[in-house]
């Protein structure tokens, strides 16, 4: 078992569905000297598992940072079939069309579930997951090993919409929409769960000129962000109104290790809908009560995120691009 101090990087396990809000978020922690990335799992969702590892491993071997493993996940969600993914939004090959040579190494032998089983044991009492894709890695580790939370400091999921509107529907966001069985059981867990949401997440965005610092760098990983974000930005300029992206998975990644803080993140009753009706796919977070206030509920053990103590988008150029260090 690795004991953790304080001083010491924080061991993590990073999953998700590569993808170009994601590989900012890979990015982001490989830039962060308070992290030690551990492995990577990936899953369905904006690209395939495989695609999604294959991407990873890329923009590893970009980073220089061939140490770090990569094991394929899940390719359906638990109840049904994977849909093909969102290539309007992430492009044909989840990082916006960018080619990047494919990595030397391949990935591990093993799925993601058992990888994070694996690291869970050599870092016990000390790893943190954070996830940026739907949760169905992570439900299919909890059923191989119940014990698994036992070992874990803290989960930090982005994902759902508390007071928000939904971004598949009226009240799904994607990451749950693409598994909710799998959603529910990951927040039911009892594991201590920071879910980063879309209420906080659209608030945070990158613009042209941040996309501009990023293709100015001399860090290749950089440079390749900057690239895939042209295809990100085109997919949000009828929301926004200008070229610019929403942070959703660096926001989730950036409140993990303390880069962002939340300053209101109730812990609260969260349900998620595995109905076959319209409300598929919601978060429903009990809120009430919360207006004179921030009031945990005794025994919740999901903090949703609703408001953080400033905007990434600055902070994680300068992570990314090394212009600045993270405190
Ligand atoms: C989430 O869905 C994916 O498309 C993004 O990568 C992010 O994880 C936002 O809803
Ligand atoms: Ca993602």
């Amino acid at each position: 078992m690795n004991r953790h101090t304080d001083d010491a990087p924080h061991p993590i396990y990073l999953d998700c569905d590569t993808g170009i809000d994601d590989s900012l978020a890979l990015a982001y922690l490989l830039s962060s000297a308070d992290v030690d990335l551990v492995g990577v799992g990936t899953v369905s969702g904006n690209t395939d598992a495989a695609q999604a590892a294959r991407n990873s491993l890329a923009l590893l071997e970009l980073a220089g940072r061939t140490d770090v493993p990569v094991a394929i996940g899940a390719h359906d969600p638990l109840n049904g079939r994977y849909d093909g993914g969102v290539p309007e939004i992430h492009g044909v090959n989840g990082i916006g069309g960018v080619q990047i040579a494919d990595a030397e190494r391949r990935p591990e032998r093993e799925s993601a579930a058992e990888l994070l089983i694996r690291l869970s044991h050599t870092h016990a009492g000390a790893l943190r997951i954070v996830t940026v894709g739907p949760l169905t890695n992570l439900a299919l580790a909890l059923a191989m090993d119940p014990t698994l939370p036992t070992r874990i400091v803290a989960v930090t999921s982005m994902g759902g919409a508390a007071l928000a509107p939904g971004n598949v529907t009226a009240v799904a966001e994607a990451n749950i929409w693409n598994d909710p069985e799998a959603a529910q059981l990951t927040l039911s867990a009892g594991w201590p769960l920071t879910l980063v949401p879309l209420d906080v997440t659209m608030e945070n965005r990158l613009d042209e000129a941040d996309r501009q610092a990023l293709l100015d760098s001399r860090d290749p990983l950089a440079r390749a962000l900057g690239q895939m974000l042209d295809h990100y930005f085109d997919f949000y300029l009828p929301e926004y109104g200008v070229r610019s992206c929403a942070l959703h998975d660096p926001l989730a990644a950036a409140i993990a290790v303390g880069g962002v803080r939340a300053t209101r993140n109730p812990a609260v009753p969260v349900e998620v809908d595995t109905s076959a009706g319209p409300g598929r796919g919601q978060v429903i977070c009990d809120l009430r009560g919360q207006r004179l206030g921030q009031r945990d509920s005794p025994g919740a053990t999901v903090r949703v995120v609703l408001a953080t103590d400033r905007s990434l988008g600055a902070h994680l150029v300068g992570s990314i691009t090394g212009a600045t260090q993270l405190a």
